[in-house]
């Protein structure tokens, strides 16, 4: 297999893993999130959102590493470092900054104490907690739909 053969896997394995971990967020966010908050008793909401999201963290974890990975083979490969010069490249940045906050949250804030401030707040607001967890949720969403959208575009010759 020659290097661009390489290349192809890589991509490959990129959008694999954008497919397992943005279709994950998509649905913490627009199913999971949501039947938890119309959970009325307070301590089974917490008590199903730490089982189930923790679990999803797993596998975030996991893609994350693979998708990072990837992409910066892609990059290394493709010698494109200068595109993070460049505006017409926002995508790239978009792709970046999103993965840089998922693996912040993941590997460091969360273990840290992200997990034992988010409890102890829904210990004592559990709507409020939910709500800001939900709000939370929709602009990682967002902005990760609009960095695919970006980025299948500008990979392949669009420009907006
Ligand atoms: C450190 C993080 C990342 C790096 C270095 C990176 C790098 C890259 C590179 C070099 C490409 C190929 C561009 C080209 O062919 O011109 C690419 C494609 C792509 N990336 Fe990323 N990426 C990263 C994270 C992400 C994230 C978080 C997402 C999703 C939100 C994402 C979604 C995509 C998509 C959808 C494509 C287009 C695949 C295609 O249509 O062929 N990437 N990425």
């Amino acid at each position: 297999m020659d290097s661009f053969n390489y290349f192809i896997l890589a991509r490959s394995v990129h959008v694999l893993g954008v497919v397992a971990w943005i279709g994950g967020v998509a649905f913490v966010t627009t199913i999971l999130i949501p039947s938890l908050i119309k959970i009325t008793d307070s301590e089974n909401r917490l008590e199903l959102f730490e089982q189930l999201e923790g679990r999803f963290a797993f596998q975030a974890r996991f893609v994350t590493l693979i998708t990072g990975a990837s992409g910066y083979y892609m990059l290394d490969i493709m010698n494109a470092w200068e595109r993070y010069q460049h505006i017409q490249f926002w995508w790239m940045h978009l792709m970046t900054l999103i993965w840089g906050i998922f693996t912040l949250v993941l590997f460091v804030l969360e273990p840290l104490f992200l997990h034992r401030w988010f409890k102890e707040k829904a210990i004592k607001d559990s709507d409020g907690a939910f709500m800001w967890l939900h709000r939370m949720h929709k602009v990682l969403l967002s902005l990760s739909l609009l960095a695919i959208v970006g980025a299948v575009s500008g990979s392949h010759g669009f420009q907006f």
